[in-house]
């Protein structure tokens, strides 16, 4: 099992060097030669800055000493974050289920095109926010440390939030800071018209998905507790305000990055309608929800997503789980 788990992982990275090409690839520095984009792809770089998405560093080349020992152990609270910062973490995620390639991969919200960008006003808590809250956000939602031993994200200063701004910044090397990069987030494919359709997502679903996250969107951990395919909805999953949970983002991340090393192959409805099913199941509580659903609804939700649709109370085990 663990070898089929190297076996996918391998594929990924294979597709990825693939869809690298010779045109801004390690191997093969950019060449005049390299032909224009495609009219589709020019239109959609247009609001993009020059140069393509950032390559970062290879493994090998984390420096020794002090500051290479808190990359390395940034590295391993990122791919394995059970694992290496498990107190907070109450659900079966890891970071890099949805940061993929370790955080390296453009479209799959790539750590070095954030790096640069904080602080920085978000609208989902109406305050400043430094990478500290950012990092401490990600564990309150994607990773619902409510679930946790610790109850809570890590605490400000604490060494897991420096290493794991020691890898963002060490993934960075080399990229402008400041400045709007192409490749980061996830991208946003056009709404269908007439709306996603949650049926026609099953569809897609059992298709194309079920194998890997299971029929019920469990996914599946093996015997000594690895994660081979995280789960999508259920106590184990991402909790109501997490970003994936808005059909949008999860669309966009879908279209890029899922199937697996199959990014791309689905359409935009098919990416769609598939993100408004998974995102209709429940999970963890929102744990911004001090009131009634309804009034967390109004407060908070004011996007596309199922929230209040008659989901939304959350799992029970997702509340008062600890993780093991
Ligand atoms: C379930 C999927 C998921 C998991 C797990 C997850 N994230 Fe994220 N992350 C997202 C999404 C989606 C966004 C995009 C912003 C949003 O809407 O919240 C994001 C945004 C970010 C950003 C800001 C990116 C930018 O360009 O501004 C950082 C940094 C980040 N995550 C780090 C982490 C870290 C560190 C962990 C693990 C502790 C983690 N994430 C776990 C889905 C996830
Ligand atoms: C070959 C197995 C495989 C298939 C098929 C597959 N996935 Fe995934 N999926 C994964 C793995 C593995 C990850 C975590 C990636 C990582 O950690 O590097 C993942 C991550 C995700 C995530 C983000 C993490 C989370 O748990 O929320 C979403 C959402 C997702 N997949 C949706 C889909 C959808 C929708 C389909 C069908 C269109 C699909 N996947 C098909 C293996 C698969």
């Amino acid at each position: 099992m663990q070898a089929m788990t190297v076996a996918i992982r391998t594929a990924a990275l294979v597709a990825l060097t693939l869809g690298a090409g010779a045109c801004g690839s390690k191997e093969a520095p950019p060449a005049p030669e390299c032909p224009p984009p495609a009219p589709a792809e020019a239109a959609a770089d247009e609001a993009k800055p020059a140069g393509g998405a950032h390559l970062p560093p290879d493994y090998d080349a984390i420096p020794e000493g002090p500051l290479g020992d808190s990359i390395r152990r940034g590295a391993l609270i990122f791919t394995d974050t059970p694992k290496h910062a498990g107190d907070y973490v109450g659900d079966s995620h890891s970071c890099v289920n949805c940061h993929l390639d370790a955080g390296r991969r453009a479209d799959a919200g790539p750590l070095w095109a954030a790096w640069g960008m904080y602080p920085d006003y978000r609208e989902k808590d109406h305050k400043m926010n430094t990478m500290e809250d950012r990092l401490r956000g990600c564990f309150t939602y994607s990773m619902n440390a409510q679930g946790s031993a610790k109850g809570e994200p890590p605490p400000y200063g604490d060494p897991i939030l420096v290493d794991l701004q020691a890898y963002m910044r060490w993934l960075a090397t080399g990229a402008p800071a400041a400045t709007e990069m192409s490749g980061r987030g996830y991208p946003a494919p056009p709404k269908p018209e007439g709306g996603a359709s949650k049926e026609d997502g099953a569809k897609v679903y059992a298709e194309k998905c079920a194998l890997c996250h299971g029929e019920n969107g469990e996914g599946k951990t093996l015997a000594d507790g690895h994660v081979q395919f995280p789960p999508l909805w259920g106590a184990n999953a991402y909790n109501w305000g997490a970003g994936m949970h808005r059909n949008n983002t999860a669309a966009g991340f879908i279209k890029a990055n899922m199937p697996l090393s199959q990014g791309g192959t689905l359409s935009d409805k098919e990416a769609w309608d598939v993100a408004v099913f998974i995102n209709s199941h429940e999970r963890p509580k929102d744990p911004r929800q001090v009131g009634t659903v309804a009034e967390a609804d109004a407060e908070f939700h004011a996007h596309d997503c199922s929230y209040g649709e008659g989901v939304g109370a959350g799992t029970p085990e997702g509340d008062a789980k600890g993780h093991g």
